[in-house]
């Protein structure tokens, strides 16, 4: 239970956030992670299988097995299937800001069953990439809507390859018409800069036809992006003002329920923004210490026709190249390759939306702790309006709207001299809108409310080149109709970054971190089966560079990374892995639970054992790495 103490150790005079997961509904989670020995003992040991001499200097080994863990989708296992390419291109030279496009058509072979009666949608997305090359963010859309939000591994110089399999089953209504599949995978490749690795992504869909014991699932009828609407460039708002990303949006007449999923990502100056210092503080900091302000705290808000619908306190997703590359590599944090998404429930404002007087919209924002902007540049925003449809023209009012100020609370001080400096931002936030809506299944009572809690405790040395973060953030967003809930994300995201740059500046200098990071989710969302995630994970690693002054390339580094990881869903599905990697190879790899088979361990012969592989190692030509701060 040591998640229940940093909780507490955090939360000590914040406030209680309702509808919580509770220790009971956990049960199932530590029950699964608790029979490891048992299930396992029935499997081989993959360990006992030779090494791998893995190395990013030698050009002979088998490609490394790069991995973000994640639960399979659940599909039928008795019925027929059909699995249809995608995509495959190659993002090389060019392709920065060229997103690949082509055109998509539904399946129509009788094995993947009826037109948008599938049992089940599943993508795979493999990427294949040798050689050097920065995390690079890869968003997919099907139609102008996002419907998935990636990024890369950095690659060895033997070759590196990653699967991620996701259900996108709620994008039916897109899948079953015409359409184009567009990925943005921005590249870069500059033999100045010594980046070479292409993309190489092979992207599939499963169609799963139902069958008796897995019948098609309800989604919604309708999906309206809400992006920039571009056919050929990427399609998120990349959000750098308070104004936000605004997309006009016709909602059909007969709409009795619409629910938003949001994706959101800070860039640049954002990507670490749960580092970033208050403005009080920012002149306590060498300059060269390269420390951000405009505060750790940001929420994404969604508002509709310009009122506040709902809001988004992220889960901080750190990419591979992020704070320690060597951290990453081969196992990235949670969400690296398939990152999270948000619900609201926007059904109150239906009436709103269907008024004819104007033209509507929704616009997404972000919220930081600065002023004009309130935040740096920049977050890419991008989201959908899922709308289930009846058969009347639905009316109806907002009847309550209760939506209290943000409460955003900072204190600090600094030493003499500014040797140390301590800063602690408090959130918090509770909203509840609640409408009547008059339908076709008759009177619709809506209520939504979210109630959210943050704490962010930093302190500095060194000018700001040692840096430790702990922070909190704590929501539970419910909506029930007619008493009914229909959606419920109840999440705990507790955060603890430790990073030293004191010899970054240094010839033969390095920089290294220790990282915490726990994402447990109990999320129901408004179609497809409540589940909960609960992933642990621990990093440690330092990276020495070569000689200043001059462009200073990493010349070696150590990183170690383990990770417990859960999934339970009400269905019964259950998904539990227990990985460790170290420079850069596999320590261990162990999988169990009901999906243990759609995505098992990686093969033995990638498993090094406890001391893990070499590090990555430079000897002769120099190789860059990127620094963990922009
Ligand atoms: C995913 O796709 C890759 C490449 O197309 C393929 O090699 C792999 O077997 C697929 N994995 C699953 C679980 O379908
Ligand atoms: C890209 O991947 C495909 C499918 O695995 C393979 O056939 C092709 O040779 C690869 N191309 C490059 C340039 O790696
Ligand atoms: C993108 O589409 C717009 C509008 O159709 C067109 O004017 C423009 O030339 C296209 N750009 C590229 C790079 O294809
Ligand atoms: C949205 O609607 C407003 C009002 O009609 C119009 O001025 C604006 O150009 C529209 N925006 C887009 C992106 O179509
Ligand atoms: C210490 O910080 C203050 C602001 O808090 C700033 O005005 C001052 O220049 C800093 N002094 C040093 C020596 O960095
Ligand atoms: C959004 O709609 C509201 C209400 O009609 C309008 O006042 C506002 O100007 C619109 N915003 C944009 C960016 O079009
Ligand atoms: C700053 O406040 C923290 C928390 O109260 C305390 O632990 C620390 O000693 C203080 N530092 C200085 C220099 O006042
Ligand atoms: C991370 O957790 C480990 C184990 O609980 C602890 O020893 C370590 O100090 C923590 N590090 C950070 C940066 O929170
Ligand atoms: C920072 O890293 C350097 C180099 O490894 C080390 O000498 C120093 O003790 C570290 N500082 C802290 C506070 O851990
Ligand atoms: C990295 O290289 C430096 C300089 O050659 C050396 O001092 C250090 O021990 C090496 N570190 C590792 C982890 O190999």
């Amino acid at each position: 239970m040591r998640l229940r103490m940093l909780v507490d150790a955090l939360l000590v005079s914040t406030p209680v956030v309702l509808g919580q997961v509770t220790f009971e509904e956990l049960k199932p989670v530590f029950d699964g992670l608790a029979q490891k020995s048992q299930e396992l003992a029935a499997s081989e040991d993959p360990r006992l299988e030779a090494r791998v001499p893995l190395s990013t200097d030698d050009p002979t080994v088998a490609p490394l097995v790069d991995l973000q863990v994640f639960a399979p989708p659940v599909v039928p296992q008795d019925g027929t299937w059909c699995e249809v390419v995608l995509l495959e291109h190659i993002f090389g030279d060019g392709s920065f800001g060229a997103p690949a496009v082509v055109p998509y058509s539904p399946p129509t072979d009788a094995d993947c069953g009826e037109r948008g009666k599938w049992a089940a949608i599943s993508l795979n997305l493999t990427v294949y990439s040798i050689g050097t090359q920065y995390d690079r963010l890869g968003v997919i859309y099907l139609s102008q809507t996002e419907i998935w939000r990636t990024s890369s591994a950095e690659p060895t110089k033997t070759g590196t390859v990653w699967t991620t399999l996701k259900d996108v089953t709620h994008f039916t209504p897109l899948f079953e018409q015409d359409g184009t599949v567009k990925m943005d995978f921005s590249n870069i490749i500059d033999s100045s800069l010594l980046l070479d690795g292409v993309f190489n992504v092979t992207l599939t869909a499963t169609f799963h036809a139902p069958t008796e014991s897995f019948a098609t699932p309800k989604t919604s009828d309708f999906i309206i992006p809400l992006s920039n609407l571009s056919p050929n460039l990427t399609n998120y708002f990349a959000v750098d003002t308070d104004a936000g990303g605004t997309t006009n949006v016709t909602l059909p007449e007969t709409a009795i329920e619409a629910y938003v999923e949001l994706l959101v990502s800070g860039n640049a100056a954002e990507e670490f923004w749960y580092q970033n210092a208050p403005d009080e503080f920012v002149d306590a900091f060498s300059t060269e210490a390269g420390i951000i302000g405009k505060g750790p705290f940001r929420e994404v808000q969604i508002l509709v026709d310009e009122k506040l619908a709902g809001v988004v306190w992220p889960y901080a997703v750190i990419y591979t190249g992020g704070i320690t590359p060597s951290n990453w590599r081969p196992l990235t944090s949670y969400g690296a390759y398939d990152a999270p998404t948000y619900w609201i429930d926007i059904t109150p404002f239906i009436p709103t939306l269907l008024t004819e007087d104007t033209v509507h919209n929704i616009t997404l924002k972000v919220v930081g702790q600065g002023t004009n902007p309130t935040f740096n540049s920049n977050w890419f925003l991008s989201g959908s309006v899922h709308v289930r449809t009846g058969t009347s023209k639905t009316t109806g009012r907002i009847t309550s709207y209760d939506v209290p100020d943000l409460n955003i609370d900072t204190v600090g001080n600094v030493s003499a001299k500014n040797a140390t400096v301590w800063t602690k931002v408090t959130g918090s936030r509770s909203l509840n809108i609640e409408g009547e809506l008059q339908t076709s299944e008759g009177t619709k009572k809506v209520k939504f409310s979210q109630s959210l809690t943050y704490v962010n405790e930093a302190s500095y040395a060194d000018g700001g080149w040692i840096q430790t973060t702990n922070q909190i953030t704590i929501g539970t967003t419910i909506s029930t109709h007619q008493g009914v809930q229909v959606l419920r994300d109840a999440f705990t995201y507790p955060l603890s970054v430790f990073s030293n740059y004191s010899l970054y500046d240094m010839q033969f200098g390095g920089y290294g971190s220790e990282i915490n990071q726990t994402h447990t989710r109990a999320l129901q969302p408004p179609t497809g089966p409540s589940h909960m995630i609960h992933s642990v994970q621990h990093a440690k690693g330092f990276i020495g560079m070569d000689d200043w002054p001059g462009l200073r390339h990493a010349i070696n580094g150590t990183g170690a990374t383990d990770q417990t990881f859960a999934y339970v869903d009400e269905r019964g599905a259950t998904y539990f892995r227990d990985v460790a990697t170290k420079n850069d190879g596999w320590v261990r790899d162990n999988v169990w639970g009901t999906l243990r088979d759609a995505n098992p361990p990686v093969p033995a012969n990638q498993i090094f054992g406890d001391q893990g592989g070499p590090g990555f190692r430079r000897s002769v030509e120099p190789r860059l790495f990127r620094r963990g701060r922009p």
